[in-house]
């Protein structure tokens, strides 16, 4: 509530962060951390077996990789954290806070990636077959720096889940070695490795000619993929064991939405029968690869691409209402300083807010303000997981009243428990949902033009009067 509320009321900020993200998930998981150890090895493959056609497409695949990852990888990487403080700078900053020092070492380990990349391509063809030996150890060394840049994020991802003895001790390293982290490193690690394989089953047509060898390049990575996929499945079932009881039972809901979610199991099979349909190809590569058809090899991969999106959804989605278990709500509100917030309202606190306290003349725009503060990080008003929507569902053609909204504001948290509580004194709750009836009559976005009497955005106009509050120290 210091910051200025960045909100893009059609798509959702939700959707912002998605699509930077899981784009950048794709990019690094499939074309570095797991690239890089399979290119290495088939480079020494070709060294080891003195034939040129491996180390020929150890060359390609890596072009592909280079140019992708220090591109859309790079931009992606720093457009999460960049997405994230914009719609949520305060669970950002209390990130920052516990994870300084791992945010410092994750800068230099990425340089030297960039670095390490540069050189490892850069200087592929220049030194020749002698020194092939000592050019191979520029990829493992390139494979070791892409790895560990992954796994010093995890941290921060497992940390938001799960942030375990943090609560107590408040330490750094309590923070990086929290419950969910080694789980998830460990599904990861392989993860990245088998997204690599199905990379090169696609690109290698693309690279081979149409003989012996690419029967045996497909082989080759057909086994990589298929030798990573035990792990994997180990590895997801270990994550699987780590997440809180409680999270779990946000399942229907994160696999298939809210309208949905008596589908959840046939979400979850489509999804199991995608991953066979992998292996299945995987193997296919393996044992035929001579009547594997050209769009086959390229199936696993757009497969991929659906289920780890998914996966990304439902590890943000599993985690609601939080945003750092334990610690804050998605709002951005520290979950111990509701009773305060109860006792002198939301808006008291806020500092980029029109009102200080609800008064019958401002209250359709302190509702507003309340919307944007306590659901806007979730919801819009009219589009993705639109709260007029929402609230149509609801009521179905009953007109909604303020009563009967003020109620369900106040409760929907205990039947839908991926929301938090809404937070303030009554007077601002019942301002909140006179906006939303509002909103009934006259669906207008926030953010475009407003109801009567409201001037300008709460996103840009801050508070009449800034004073210092317990929030705002941090
Ligand atoms: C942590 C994110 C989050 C926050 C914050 C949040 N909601 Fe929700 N809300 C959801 C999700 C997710 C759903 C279900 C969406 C779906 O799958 O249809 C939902 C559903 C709803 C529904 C429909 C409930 C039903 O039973 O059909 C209403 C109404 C609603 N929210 C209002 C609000 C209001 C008002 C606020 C602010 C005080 C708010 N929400 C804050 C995530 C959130």
């Amino acid at each position: 509530m210091d910051f200025p509320l960045f909100h893009l009321d059609w798509a959702g900020n939700r959707m912002l962060i998605a699509v930077i993200a899981v784009l950048h998930v794709l990019v690094n998981h499939s074309m570095a951390v797991g690239a890089m150890p399979l290119i290495a090895l088939v480079q020494w493959w070709g060294y080891r077996t003195a034939d040129p056609r491996w180390d020929r497409l150890a060359y390609r695949l890596l072009g592909v990789c280079f140019i992708v990852t220090t591109t859309v990888g790079a931009l992606t990487g720093v457009g999460i954290w960049l997405s994230a403080s914009l719609v949520n700078p305060h669970a950002i900053g209390s990130l920052i806070r516990v994870f300084f020092w791992a945010w410092f070492t994750e800068w230099i380990v990425f340089i030297t990636e960039v670095c390490l990349i540069l050189a490892y391509f850069l200087t592929w063809k220049s030194w020749g077959e002698r020194r092939k030996g000592q050019h191979i150890v520029f990829g493992c060394a390139l494979a070791l720096a892409s790895w560990l840049t992954m796994a010093i994020i995890v941290a921060i991802l497992g940390f938001m889940m799960d942030p375990g003895s943090w609560a107590e001790r408040r330490s750094f390293w309590t923070g990086v070695l929290n419950p969910i982290y080694l789980p998830q490193l460990c599904f990861r690690t392989p993860l990245a490795m088998v997204m690599a394989g199905l990379l090169a089953l696609l690109l290698i047509p693309f690279f081979t000619a149409r003989d012996a060898f690419r029967r045996r390049a497909l082989r080759f990575v057909g086994v990589w993929t298929l030798a990573w996929s035990a792990p994997c499945i180990v590895g997801a079932g270990f994550y699987w064991l780590a997440i809180p009881d409680a999270m779990r039972s946000n399942m229907p809901v994160a696999l298939a939405t809210q309208a949905f979610q008596t589908w959840h199991t046939a979400v979850a099979q489509i999804l199991t029968v995608a991953a066979a349909a992998i292996l299945i190809i995987s193997l296919w590569a393996v044992i035929k690869p001579g009547w594997l058809p050209r769009p086959a090899t390229a199936v696993p991969f757009l497969l991929m691409f659906v289920l780890l999106g998914y996966f990304e959804r439902v590890r943000e989605f599993v985690r609601k209402p939080a945003v750092i278990e334990n610690y804050m709500y998605a709002n951005g509100i520290e979950i111990d300083k509701y009773p305060l917030l109860r006792e002198e309202g939301v808006l008291a606190h806020a500092t980029y807010a029109s009102h200080r306290t609800v008064t019958p003349e401002n209250e359709l725009e302190a509702g507003r303000d309340m919307f944007i503060i306590a659901c806007s990080r979730c919801h819009t008003t009219t589009g993705v997981n639109g709260v007029v929507n929402k609230l149509t569902t609801m009521y179905g053609r009953e007109p909604w009243s303020r009563e009967i909204v003020l109620t369900n504001i106040r409760t929907l948290h205990n039947v839908r428990p991926f929301m938090p509580p809404a937070p303030g004194t009554d007077a601002e709750l019942s301002a909140l949902a006179a906006y939303l009836v509002s909103l009934q009559a006259n669906p207008v976005p926030v953010g475009g033009a407003q109801n009567e009497g409201v001037k300008t955005p709460v996103t840009t106009q801050p508070a009449v009067t800034l004073r210092p509050t317990a929030l705002g120290e941090g």
